[in-house]
């Protein structure tokens, strides 16, 4: 059995072991922190010109980044939001070239000479697009993160019914799709709210529409 003394003996062992640990551990990060600036530094870059809300910008970025990454790290247009980053909720919609898509899934160097426009390039708090309205006056938000991803969506949904674009639930393919619950719930199925806003939503963009849900 261990005397006091003995004790005292391995408890002092164990402290003086434990800061030893925690001092290499602290260097550990250094290095790695050195080594991670040296492969940064090794990245391939390329150069990407794009008209982001009828500003033109050139960036010279590391080729892995998204364009979610890009508008949002590179450009500060934070209106774009960071829900999934996997493709799956939508809240990173973005209309490029008249049709939405997801930014987080596509390359910033894929875009070159495109036109993008963001929900900071729809409207402003002094002059609102009508979607942008439409959401405030038919309440089609709570927290209001997937808003941006909705509301780009939701003018690219009108557009895509205006060109004729049929979608999985257009009955009859040789009409023109109209502007239906139906049709609107299918087109905007990528845009998920958590704060489930969706029959709001719905009421919004029937109205910008034209029409009644
Ligand atoms: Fe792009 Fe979710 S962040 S789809
Ligand atoms: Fe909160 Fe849609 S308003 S996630």
């Amino acid at each position: 059995m261990q005397t006091p003394g003995e004790f005292e003996l391995s408890r002092r062992g164990v402290l003086a072991g434990g800061a030893a640990s925690v001092a290499t551990a602290a260097l550990v990060p250094i290095g790695a922190a050195a080594e991670a600036r040296e492969a940064a530094a090794a990245l391939p870059t390329a150069k990407v010109a794009f008209d982001v809300n009828g500003t033109a910008h050139e960036l010279e970025l590391d080729t892995r980044t998204s364009l979610l990454d890009a508008l949002r790290e590179h450009l500060k247009l934070t209106g774009t939001k960071k829900g999934c980053d996997h493709g799956q909720c939508g809240a990173c919609t973005v209309i490029v070239d008249g049709r939405r898509i997801n930014s987080c899934l596509t390359l910033a160097v894929m875009h070159d000479g495109d036109r993008i426009t963001t929900i900071e390039g729809l409207g402003t708090p002094d002059k609102m697009h009508a979607m942008q309205d439409a959401f405030v006056e038919h309440d089609g938000y709570q927290c209001g993160y997937c808003t941006p991803g909705q509301i780009c969506s939701a003018v690219a949904v009108l557009g895509e019914i205006k060109a004729g674009v049929p979608s999985h639930v257009t009955a009859d393919l040789t009409a023109a799709p109209k502007v239906t619950a139906a049709e609107i719930r299918e087109r905007m199925s990528g845009n998920i709210c958590r704060c489930g806003a969706y029959s709001n939503i719905i009421d919004a963009i029937t109205d910008v529409a034209g029409v009644k849900a």
